[in-house]
């Protein structure tokens, strides 16, 4: 019964949010080879855990990156079976000087629980372990069948997954993939993610001399790489139109279809609050676009990083030789990341002028954009159960984010995905002071619960 598990959950929950600590405690930082053997300790610690919830077939399986840890409840035939993603590595804190505390020192703060990887994703992949606990210790056992799937290196693309995937495609057959790895409008418009963008990335190097020269010496005689590198990234996107540059961007880019652009428009949002709320001096974006479709239904070209020449105390008169950026793109459907990679180092290698070198090195991240299916079974429990929690129907919602797997869950297995992310806009993903809002924890486990026993019922 869905009551005694509520039940089990209220009672459970200081102890489950102390387990949840324990693994936030691992600095699982999948992008960083120094962090590889505690990338391994969470994927045992999950195991253990796992095994400790009643999960049978438990495994740590290596690959050639970082592991994949799978699990799955006692099976049983003819009910519905659930495959349940998420992911236990995190990306890197930095600048560590921001949080208020430290980020692998887990910390509740005003019903919020602070840590990197406290909403992306260990406190939302958590969510469907105390579920299962639940289930299984006051439940009577799981309704459904669930396998679970949790991966440790999704925040790097996830480059090692889809080979396992197709290997082990029969073992993960189901009949509908779960993800919460997203977020909600907002705590009081619950929302189901029904698309995401997808990525690639590259890194641009601009070099000028062979070496470091003295500004006076040489200034005036030879180009500066950050100024080249600067007008490159220009090149790339129009400072005034938000237009991306690159030549045949937006060629496979359809039109928004018409019940998308409703459902943008119909949902609550506010450029000035948001602008607020990011502090933003003003928002910013694709000239002729709302902000919900810039998020959800635009492509974009962001720099993630530059680097070069000096920045330290003080001044150090140099002209540099060397500058490089990091650049990723977002992408929406149809637009293939190959062939956006592609026109990407063609329009470089046309604008770096004679006085540059630029060489483009692509990243091994790409993933392209996921648009879902907005009317399936599994999807319609999904909308009754949020409404019984959150007393309010569930909106759909377009994300700008991407989880790089899911595209791969819908050709591989060919099973609908619903993404049920927990997450608020407000968790500092990827930034300093990352947080769990534990009232939205709390909801997500009870939604879960309710949606396994509908899923269990709509079969039955
Ligand atoms: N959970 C996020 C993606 C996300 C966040 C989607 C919020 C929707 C709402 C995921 O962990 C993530 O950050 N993915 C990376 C993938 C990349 C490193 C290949 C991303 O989107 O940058
Ligand atoms: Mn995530
Ligand atoms: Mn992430």
């Amino acid at each position: 019964m869905v009551k005694d598990v509520w039940r089990y959950l209220r009672a459970e929950r200081a102890n489950q949010l102390a387990a949840l600590c324990e693994l936030l405690r691992i600095p699982s930082i999948s992008a960083q080879r120094e962090h590889a053997p505690d990338v391994q300790r969470a994927a045992e610690w999950l195991a253990l855990r796992l095994r400790a919830i009643g999960l049978e077939e438990v495994a740590v399986q290596p690959t050639a990156g970082h592991p994949v840890v799978l699990g799955q409840t006692p099976q049983q035939p003819g009910r519905p079976t659930v495959l349940i993603y998420g992911h236990y590595d995190v990306q890197p804190p930095d600048p560590l000087a921001l949080w208020t505390t430290p980020p692998f020192e887990p910390t509740v703060r005003r019903g919020r629980l602070y840590a990197r990887g406290a909403a992306d994703d260990k406190g939302q992949l958590f969510i469907h372990l105390a579920v299962l606990e639940a289930w299984q210790r006051a439940g009577g056992g799981c309704p459904v069948n669930v396998k679970l799937l949790l991966e440790g290196e999704e925040e790097i693309g996830s480059p090692q997954l889809p080979p396992l995937l197709r290997a082990r495609a029969r073992e993960l057959a189901c009949d509908v993939v779960l993800v919460s790895d997203t977020h909600m409008l907002g705590p009081r418009t619950p929302s189901i993610t029904a698309g995401l963008r997808g990525i690639c990335c590259c890194e641009i190097v601009v070099r000028t001399a062979a070496r470091d020269l003295h500004s006076g010496n040489w200034g005036g005689a030879v180009a500066n790489p950050l100024q080249v590198l600067a007008e490159l990234l220009v090149a790339c996107k129009d400072p005034r139109s938000g237009k991306v540059r690159i030549p045949g961007f937006y060629d496979a880019v359809k039109p928004l279809p018409a019940h998308w652009r409703r459902a943008l428009s119909e949902t609550p949002h506010d450029d000035a609050a948001l602008a607020k709320a990011l502090g933003a001096p003003a928002l910013f974006g694709e000239r002729g676009q709302s902000t919900l479709a810039r998020i959800g239904a635009r492509p974009t070209f962001e720099v993630n990083g530059v680097v070069g020449g000096y920045a330290g105390e003080g001044i150090k008169t140099v002209l540099p030789c060397e500058a490089r950026a990091k650049v990723s793109l977002r992408l929406v459907p149809d637009q293939s990341p190959t062939q956006v990679l592609a026109a990407l180092k063609r329009h470089l290698a046309a604008c770096a002028p004679p006085h540059a070198r630029v060489s483009v090195r692509v990243l091994e991240n790409s993933a392209p954009a996921v648009r879902l299916d907005t009317d399936f079974p599994e999807l319609e429990a999904a909308r009754r159960a949020i409404t019984r929690v959150f007393g309010r129907a569930p909106l759909l919602s377009l994300e700008g984010g991407s989880v790089p797997i899911v595209a791969e869950f819908e050709r591989t297995l060919k099973r609908p995905t619903l993404l049920l992310g927990f997450g608020l806009p407000d968790d500092n993903l990827h930034a300093p002071n990352e947080k769990l809002d534990l009232a939205m924890f709390e909801r997500g486990t009870r939604t879960v619960a309710l949606l396994l026993a509908e899923l269990a019922a709509a079969r039955a």
